[in-house]
């Protein structure tokens, strides 16, 4: 099919249909009512309006007239209002469609989905995975064969981080318990809505966006997937299992939060809370390893490992060092095996920011979200060659390298929200990491890379997200830090690693300078010389997210105003023009500290003034998170999470009890993407456009 595909580019139109699309689009961007029509439908719901325009409109035979594009503009919308409601909310001049949701089968062989909760495990691991999150579009080159820079054909791999058991299962036979008898083929389906998806991709003349069903491309990774472990770690004895006692292939990868993708073409995605998982129901004492990973007796109450012994730690023990780590993957090569890449450090993952250093080599940023965690940088031993991006040598760099984790430092001036830091190495033999402090091998320092930090006095932070690096301005890189309820205290995690995951309440410091910071803030540091291997950096903060009217010393900075009001910001992406856009996953309740900032939502920000607008608005109870676009940048691609997580919002049903009631009631709530007839919410992409064809955000 891929023959074709140049003609659905708009380039070469032989059906003169660009112009009819023109017309459309004017008229959206004309009549919001017309917009929300597309926002409510998944894309086969266009197709009817598309059409009924054409019967009242007609096409253009004039000859297009050459215009001279407007220089583009760092910040070229109008922040749009906060919202409660369950749907997207777009600038005028946007169009936002509801793309590949849960359940999508993945090819034309996959079954359908069933809207009441009754697929099967077999059914979810042909069909797009639940809780969408980090993204990214590949595109394909000029044969359509490989990676390479085209805009209008490519492929779209998304994570699927977690999954709502209140809406991923039909309620079972117990009245007072949806889950139960819980099963193992409930805990299979559940693990193969994890993973990740890969979607070929292809624009149509009109400008919207169609899955290629009938692609060899289209894949699932799942939490069932046969994985190798490489690096440092593979094959270590904390590593081997009864079932792999080679320590060097794994079973799946979950809970796969943010991502980050290589000039070589492949896709990273980052294990984030892999121990809410795991548990244990025979006799087991928790390790002090075990415990500042947060493995404990129940998990997160998922309750795979009442019915599958490899989520048992009872019986399978090192299970967990298996999961937390970075998964490289080639979605060009749908029968290579994915490769978890150890010697990026075993923790809970949030993203992966790569970037090309002067010297070649390849640096990765990464965060550990969890409250009081730390931020890492990964500096490749080998070095990038240009000149041949997809070399087997390039397509190797993540195997071997130095790991890093981040001290921020006051700096000259106490109180001013800037200073310095340096990065400490996390090497076998070096500051303490020694077989006397627990530390055997390389190997241990990447499994137990949370001791290592504690080791070497690293910076506790409040909850890293994402890590974004500046195109523009070498060397510079931001970090969200979405909020930490312990903070100001005077407990730090102690050196020896015996802290629990998540249980210190450290001191304000100049990085994190608010105590109990429920809104968060997002942090930025310069390399020295503005070199991404550099040791040293200075560093300031660039938003402290917050309520304006707050003065004393939980006050928001500068840039916050009663326009851009948010808090939790969490997913954090430059496009290639030097935007900063910044998506939340905080609190929706709409009042107290939060009064004014709505649902979940996206802004953009320009990083040399510090201006920040709202871009987009989220349905009901979800987390706007995932981002990325095709190299015009004419198409943005971003995830809906978790649609219809009831907490705090303000338009929960009366009569909601809880996710019993819930689970029973599945269409109660949010009823995002299908709209009046869906039976229960579903995680979606959203594909967002100008209407006139143009550069999203300018
Ligand atoms: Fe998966 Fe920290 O968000
Ligand atoms: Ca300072
Ligand atoms: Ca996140």
């Amino acid at each position: 099919m891929a023959q074709n595909l140049l003609d659905d580019d708009g380039v070469s139109n032989p059906s003169r249909n660009a112009a009819l699309t023109d017309v459309v689009e004017r008229a959206i961007a004309a009549r919001p009512n017309r917009r929300r029509l597309m926002l409510g439908g998944l894309g086969a719901a266009m197709l009817p309006f598309f059409g009924g325009l054409a019967a009242c409109g007609g096409s253009d035979d004039k000859e297009p007239v050459a215009v001279t594009p407007p220089p583009e503009r760092m910040l070229g919308i109008t922040s749009v209002g906060v919202s409660s409601g369950d749907e997207i909310v777009v600038p005028a001049g946007y169009v936002a469609t509801a793309f590949a949701p849960w359940g999508t089968p993945i090819n034309d062989f996959a079954p359908a989905f069933r809207g009441d909760g009754t697929g099967s495990a077999a059914d979810q691991e042909q069909q797009v995975g639940d809780n969408h999150d980090g993204m990214a579009f590949f595109g394909f080159n000029a044969a359509g064969n490989g990676f390479g820079d085209r805009s209008d054909e490519g492929l779209l791999v998304m994570n699927h981080e977690y999954i709502n058991p209140e809406y991923f299962y039909a309620p079972d036979t117990d009245p007072d318990d949806w889950m139960s008898p819980f099963t193992f083929e409930k805990a299979r389906k559940a693990q193969a809505g994890h993973g990740i998806s890969v979607l070929h991709v292809r624009r149509a003349a009109d400008g919207s966006w169609q899955h290629v069903s009938g692609s060899p491309y289209n894949r699932r990774i799942h939490g069932n997937t046969p994985i190798t472990i490489q690096g440092p770690a593979a094959g270590h004895a904390m590593m081997q299992t009864a079932e792999d006692p080679s320590g060097t292939l794994v079973k799946g990868t979950l809970n796969n939060c943010g991502n980050g993708r290589t000039p070589w073409g492949t896709y990273l995605t980052c294990e984030e809370n892999f121990n809410g998982y795991f548990g244990w129901t025979g006799e087991h004492v928790q390790s002090a390893h075990e415990a500042r990973y947060g493995i404990n007796a129940g998990g997160f109450g998922y309750r795979w490992h009442t019915v599958d012994p490899r989520f048992d730690v009872s019986a399978t023990p090192n299970e967990p060092n298996r999961h937390g780590w970075i998964v490289e993957v080639d979605p060009f090569a749908p029968a290579s095996s994915a490769v978890k890449r150890t010697a990026l450090g075993r923790f809970k993952h949030e993203n992966a920011e790569l970037v090309v250093a002067p010297n070649g080599k390849v640096v990765v940023y990464m965060g550990c979200d969890e409250r009081n965690e730390y931020i890492y940088k990964f500096v490749s031993a080998g070095t990038f060659d240009a000149a041949n991006p997809t070399s087997a040598a390039n397509r190797n760099l993540l195997a071997e390298g130095t790991l890093y984790v981040a001290r921020f430092d006051a700096g000259a001036t106490a109180g001013d929200n800037m200073g310095n830091g340096v990065w400490l190495p996390l090497v076998f033999g070096q500051n303490g990491l020694t077989p006397e402090n627990g530390f055997a091998s390389a190997a241990e320092v990447m499994i137990k890379a949370r001791q290592a930090c504690d080791r070497v006095g690293a910076t506790m932070m409040d909850r890293p997200e994402w890590v974004a690096a500046n195109p523009t301005k070498a060397g510079e890189v931001y970090v969200t830090l979405t909020n930490n309820s312990r903070r100001g205290g005077t407990t730090s995690n102690n050196p020896d690693g015996s802290t629990p995951g998540g249980s210190a309440r450290p001191p304000v410091d100049e990085a994190n300078p608010r105590a109990n910071n429920v809104w968060g803030h997002i942090l930025r540091w310069n390399e020295a010389g503005g070199d991404a291997t550099a040791l040293t950096f200075d560093w300031d903060i660039f938003v402290l997210a917050g309520q304006p009217s707050v003065t004393d010393g939980r006050a928001p900075s500068a840039n916050v105003t009663l326009d851009n009001l948010f808090n939790s910001p969490d997913g954090l992406a430059f496009d290639s023009f030097g935007r900063l856009w910044i998506q939340t996953d905080g609190n929706f309740s709409n009042s107290g500290d939060f009064e004014g900032m709505g649902n979940n939502q996206m802004l953009v920000a320009d990083p040399q003034t510090k201006e920040i607008r709202r871009f987009l608005v989220g349905p009901s109870g979800s987390e706007v998170t995932g981002i990325t676009w095709t190299p015009d940048r004419k198409t943005m691609f971003i995830n809906i999470q978790h649609p219809g997580e009831v907490g705090s919002h303000p338009n929960k049903p009366a009569a909601y009890t809880g996710d019993n009631w819930i689970a029973r009631n599945a269409a109660a709530f949010s009823r995002w993407p299908e709209g009046a007839t869906a039976q229960r919410p579903r995680s979606a992409t959203v594909v967002i456009r100008r209407a006139d064809g143009g550069v999203v955000g300018t």
